[in-house]
């Protein structure tokens, strides 16, 4: 049994999954209350709640797999990348935890892990596939010819694709993050209500920042009431540019490559309008879309892990190199 930690962003989680990539508990405490009044992530706020969490939602993954620290046989964090801080109360975690049992420690990238969510049980994705990773920190293609290794075809030049959900749902005036509550609000506006611009950038890659900016132009235009009255139209023409913008990306991949099948994870994964998009697509569970230390556990089926005491000197990183 593996036992996953990620803290990279603002949930604290933990997981339990068998070797054969059966999932038996996952546990995600959100923070997002926490941060919202401060409209985003705050990383040293971020870092004292993982604090508070870690053992407590250790202790809740066990206990909803009825099972004690003694059937771990292995610990899974994530290394990065994220906020450094909030990264290490996680490490220094699965460190300690794997150091008190004598148990061996596989450091995973967070990246690797949305990836790996397509490899749990009962329906796992076998490579080659083409991957659409869309997250608050990343808009990323990649191609995935065996499980734990990818290589990246595209990334954004600016804004990733939840990033620029929050960055909207900001400017709307909902809440933080933004993504879920764009995609619920949208459901009842008119997506041709305002023509939004779709970046054109040359290669696979992806840009957000000036349809951020077209919205931001659209609110002043309108004024507060009018843009107000507006937020389902606005919310659902964002939504479509968005979509849009990751749709034809993944369509001009797809015939780049010749990759015959579609994967998407990452929080964006849980866009209701983007599932619409790519039909024949294959999509992360919704459960398991944002982030979550399932995924981490599974990744770590893939990774070498470091026997004890090898791991205890590991460092966090912030981005990817
Ligand atoms: O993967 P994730 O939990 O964290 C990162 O690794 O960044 O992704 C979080 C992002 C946020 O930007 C959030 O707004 C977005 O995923 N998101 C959504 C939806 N649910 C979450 N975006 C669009 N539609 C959704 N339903
Ligand atoms: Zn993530």
């Amino acid at each position: 049994m593996i036992l996953g930690i990620e803290t990279s962003c603002d949930e604290t989680a933990a997981a339990l999954v068998t070797d054969e990539g059966q999932l038996l508990a996952s546990v995600v405490s959100s923070q997002a209350d926490l941060h919202a009044r401060y409209g985003g992530v705050v990383p040293e706020v971020a870092s004292r709640r993982h604090l508070d969490l870690v053992s407590p939602v250790i202790r809740e993954a066990l206990g909803s797999a009825g099972a004690s620290l003694d059937r771990v046989e292995k610990i899974a964090v994530t290394r990065g990348p994220g906020l450094v801080g909030a990264l290490l109360v996680g490490l220094s975690a699965a460190k300690a935890i794997a150091w008190a049992g004598r148990l061996p420690l596989a450091p995973v990238d967070h990246l690797d892990g949305h990836i790996a969510s397509l490899y749990l049980e009962p329906d796992p994705l076998e490579p080659p596939f083409l991957c659409l990773l869309a997250s608050g920190g990343h808009t990323l293609l990649l191609a995935v010819r065996e499980r734990g290794t990818s290589e990246r075809l595209g990334t954004t030049l600016d804004d990733a694709a939840g990033e620029a959900f929050d960055k909207g749902a900001r400017l709307l005036g909902l809440g933080y993050p933004g993504g879920a509550e764009i995609d619920r609000i949208a459901q009842g506006g008119d997506s041709s209500a305002f023509p939004f611009p779709i970046a054109r950038v040359p290669g696979l890659d992806f840009s957000f920042s000036g349809l951020k900016t077209a919205l931001l132009y659209r609110v002043r235009e309108l004024g507060e009431d009018e843009a107000k009255r507006r937020r389902a139209d606005l919310a659902a023409s964002y939504q479509r540019a968005i979509v849009r913008a990751l749709a034809q990306r993944v369509e001009a991949a797809v015939s780049a490559t010749g990759f015959d099948r579609v994967a998407v994870v990452g929080g964006v994964a849980a866009n209701s309008e983007l599932r619409a998009a790519l039909p024949a697509a294959r999509f992360a569970p919704l459960d398991l879309c944002t982030d979550n230390a399932a995924m981490i556990a599974s990744a770590a089926r893939y990774v070498e892990a470091l026997p004890y005491p090898d791991y205890l000197g590991l460092d966090a990183y912030a981005s990817l190199s």
